[in-house]
């Protein structure tokens, strides 16, 4: 009998400070505050933290059988822990330079939904999502197409001959995709964020 895990995303905002921060410091604020929000992951699905080492192509590898993945943005991060292959994805809905609508989606895509960049980010962090739970990058996101549009929340991507279902969740101007195999899905979406000097989960470093 097939086990169906509950998905537990976290999404955490960055304090002010992490948010003034710029160039490598800034992303390693946000890296360590996504594994933060992957401990919580852990946490709220009985999952055990292991060591959260990455591979070629710097892909995130499992632990005790347990697959991981985390997405990094100025103001937010996303992260979640599940037992099969996952990719989560956070974007912020800002326009963009126009010549980007056409590079997400052709325009097969583009006639299941209106042409807005709402929809842009929908389609982006999705395909983004897929990718990121089979490994690869970027360079592949037009070979993701977007293959039906469920409802306002749920979307299908086609990519490496498998359908790939895609749950979103949205706040404050920002957009989360999350790849799943039918789990139930429980948003966490904490608005306070630690102090720097907060104790804090802190997962376990690979050692160098
Ligand atoms: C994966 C990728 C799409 C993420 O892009 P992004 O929107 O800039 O970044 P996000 O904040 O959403 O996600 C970053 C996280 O994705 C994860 N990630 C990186 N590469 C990944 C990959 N190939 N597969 C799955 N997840 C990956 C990492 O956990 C990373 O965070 P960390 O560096 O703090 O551990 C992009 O970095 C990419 O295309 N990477 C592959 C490039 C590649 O193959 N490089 C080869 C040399 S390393």
């Amino acid at each position: 009998m097939r086990i169906v895990m509950k998905l537990h995303p976290v999404i955490l905002p960055l304090t002010t400070e992490e948010q003034r921060l710029r160039g490598r410091a800034r992303l390693q604020a946000q890296s360590r505050r996504a594994r933060e929000a992957l401990a919580r992951s852990c946490e709220a699905s009985g999952v055990r933290l292991g060591l959260l080492e990455k591979g070629d192509r710097n892909i995130p590898l499992p632990f005790h059988g347990t697959f991981w993945s985390l997405s990094h943005k100025p103001r937010y991060v996303a992260a979640v822990v599940g037992p099969a292959p996952i990719g989560i994805d956070i974007e912020e809905i800002t326009p963009r330079t126009e010549g980007l609508l056409d590079y997400i989606a052709s325009k097969a895509e583009w006639a299941l939904a209106d042409r807005l960049w709402e929809t842009f980010f929908r389609f982006w962090t999705a395909k983004e999502a897929v990718l990121k739970a089979i490994g690869v990058g970027l360079a592949h996101l037009t070979k993701a197409r977007i293959h039906a549009i469920l409802d306002n929340d749920n979307l299908i991507v086609d990519y490496a001959s498998r359908l790939w279902h895609v749950r979103h969740f949205r706040f404050q101007n920002h957009i989360v995709s999350l790849t799943h195999d039918g789990h139930e899905i429980a948003w966490n979406f904490v608005l306070e964020p630690h102090a720097l000097d907060d104790p804090v989960p802190v997962p376990p470093q690979p050692q160098a």
